[in-house]
């Protein structure tokens, strides 16, 4: 398993499993890397941005907050005027994917421009990107990355994984922030003789096991492939019913985030009506998109046939709801072209 997940995070460090939802691992990146007063920058894309901008505070950080308008993606050039006016920060902390707004981040040049600023780390939760799209951990110079299990992992919740570079090794080693049950350094010298610090998460362990077989087999620039085809058939499926994408300038391969058309009032019952009626599971909108944007994810244990049958569901739903602006077969028709002009 600790090989496979190097392979996975394309890393030579060790990647540390945690018995935790990955939520935990971003809390121990901040107990782990930082020291009271510390100044970071926090991209909040959504929900998840803004999460790391509250541990921040939680552990008396000072967090600089990028705040973008649901469904955008950040310009370099905000991160870097951001990273001249807070010279003394430690960090830049975003997201590879937002979950909440179906936005992809330019993770790449994000580590580029940390690059440049010394002592500065790139923090990524890739809770919903790692094994989704392509992120080299060394070849990017990313410093700290993140997964959860029950995401591209395709197992239950309740395992995080975090790998750091040898930069935030060293942060780490000078870090002042107390901490116990997330000590990575502790964690690490256990990985290293194949143990945990704690009960080991077995279960997961051995779900993780297969799931590992699972993308090795299939190799890592295939799934990403798959993954990439998978989400451009949804768009051009939603986009053919006259809908409207979140994150049309930059969207996620994981998740496409849908607007709520104006005919229907109570965005909330198409989530609801896709599972009750059709069996199809989606996700609402989350916060202050509640109601407002329906999510539709593609990666993992997912092949074409899922998203026909999702888009499927999803024209007899709008329908049903009264929104009535297609013809049955347009999105299931666009998704099923990009399907046989990309094979
Ligand atoms: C991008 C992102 N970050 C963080 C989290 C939080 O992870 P968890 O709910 O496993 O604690 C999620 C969960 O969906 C996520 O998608």
């Amino acid at each position: 398993v600790r090989e496979g997940l190097k392979k996975l995070f394309q890393t030579n460090e060790e990647v540390l499993m945690l018995a935790s939802t990955g939520t935990g691992a971003m809390d121990a990146t901040v107990s782990n890397l930082f020291s009271p007063g510390d100044t970071v920058i926090t991209v909040n894309a959504g929900k998840f941005g803004q999460r790391w901008t509250k541990i921040a505070q939680a552990y008396g950080l000072r967090a600089v907050e990028l705040t973008l308008e649901p469904g955008r993606a950040p310009q370099i050039s905000q991160i870097e005027t951001l990273l001249r006016a807070h010279p003394e920060s430690r960090a830049v902390l975003f997201q590879a994917s937002e979950t909440s707004t179906g936005v992809q981040l330019p993770t790449r040049e994000i580590c580029e421009l940390v690059r440049r600023q010394p002592g500065c780390l790139a923090v990524v939760d890739a809770i919903t990107a790692l094994g989704v799209f392509d992120l080299p951990m060394d070849a990017w110079g990313i410093d700290v990355l993140i997964t959860g299990s029950q995401k591209a992992l395709m197992l239950p919740p309740g395992m995080a994984c975090i790998a750091l570079s040898q930069r935030a090794w060293e942060a780490q080693s000078r870090s002042r922030l107390p901490k116990f049950y997330f000590d990575l350094a502790r964690e690490h010298k256990a990985h290293l003789k194949n143990q945990t610090a704690w009960t080991p998460a077995t279960a997961q362990i051995i779900g993780l096991q297969e799931s590992l077989r699972l993308i090795h087999e299939e190799g890592l620039q295939n799934i990403f492939a798959r993954h990439a085809r998978l989400a451009l058939a949804t768009r051009e499926g939603v986009k053919a019913l006259g809908l409207d994408i979140l994150a049309n300038d930059s969207p996620s391969t994981a998740v496409t985030a849908v607007r709520v058309p104006a005919e229907i009032l109570d965005g909330k019952r198409i989530p609801r009506t896709m599972r009750d009626k059709h069996g199809v599971i989606i996700a609402g909108g989350q916060d202050e998109l509640e109601g407002k944007i329906f999510r539709l994810s593609h990666f993992g244990y997912v092949g074409p046939f899922d998203v026909i049958t999702g888009l499927a569901a999803l024209e007899m739903t709008l329908f049903e709801l009264g929104y009535k602006k297609f013809e049955f077969g347009d999105a299931t028709g666009a998704a099923l072209r990009v399907f046989s002009e990309n094979p």
